[in-house]
């Protein structure tokens, strides 16, 4: 295996994730949602995969995240399993899938875990959804929190502006989190708030706090694969570092097959059989 700065090729746990808070060492997640990008970013040493569910906007073309069914996470999950070796996986579960009961939330985690076979659960939300959080872990199944900028709760916030600028909700995120490490949980994402905040919350919990557009004070970073990569383009956050311009080294590609098809450069003689 490649993998920059790696000095630990065994494969990756959520204890893991909590030693490396406690050695100080970083962890850095990527979204991965199909098996050729998991190999590759597996292979190129981060710690973590994300099938995230902004699949459903990177992958299916949605504005929002809340479209995405079982089904076609669980798709996801799996290509994604077969292509990691060394990473932790973790999945989303979708909008609609956790938020109506406990009794419900649990047996949907269990078929993605079976199913897919991914290594742990990303949940959004904090004290709301406790009971549904304690029950899943219940079932030995690992759980990451997500706060700050929940994107299946959108139609409500109504913008993806930073979150908790206020004190009011600035304190709800610090429960919120606090409930989620007391319920068992091994790590939590905070999306878009404050750095000062995310600094404040990842000093007070023991678990890894990885953030995305929540600053260098946190236990480490995530970024959806497609946007660091450059693939995609007109989504500019302040919070992205663009690592590659792939959209215009594959339009250029792409372009030149086009061009050696119609020129009849493309086959040539060592080309065929
Ligand atoms: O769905 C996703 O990609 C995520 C990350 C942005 C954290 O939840």
């Amino acid at each position: 295996m490649a993998g920059y700065l790696v000095d630990d090729t065994r494969k990756v746990t959520t204890h893991r994730l909590i030693e490396m808070k406690r050695q100080g060492k970083k962890i850095a997640m990527l979204t991965a949602y199909d098996y050729t990008m998991a190999q590759i970013v597996d292979g190129a040493g981060v710690d973590a995969v994300l099938i995230g569910d902004s699949a459903s906007n990177v992958m299916a073309g949605n504005v929002t995240t809340l479209p995405m069914t079982l089904d076609q996470m669980i798709y996801h999950a799996t290509s994604v399993v077969r292509g990691v070796k060394r990473a932790l996986v973790v999945c989303d579960m979708p909008f609609g899938s956790y938020q109506v009961n406990a009794t419900e939330g649990v047996s949907n985690a269990i078929r993605i875990m079976k199913e897919s076979g991914c290594d742990a659960l990303k949940l959004e939300g904090g004290v709301e959804i406790i009971d549904t959080v304690k029950t899943i872990l219940a079932a030995g199944i690992p759980i990451m929190g997500h706060l700050g900028l929940t994107p299946q709760s959108i139609n409500k916030f109504g913008t993806y502006a930073v979150r908790a600028r206020e004190e009011a909700e600035a304190n709800k995120l610090i429960e919120d989190a606090h409930a989620l490490e007391e319920a068992g949980c091994f790590g939590l994402v905070l999306e878009k708030i404050p750095a000062g905040l995310a600094a404040r919350v990842a000093s007070e919990l023991t678990i890894p706090v990885i953030g995305i557009g929540a600053g260098g004070g946190v236990d480490g970073q995530v970024l959806v694969v497609d946007d660091m990569l450059g693939m995609s383009k007109g989504f500019s956050p302040k919070f992205l570092r663009r690592y590659a311009d792939l959209h215009t080294v594959m339009t250029d590609a792409i372009g030149q097959y086009v061009n050696d098809v119609k020129s009849q450069d493309f086959p040539n003689t060592d080309e065929q059989y």
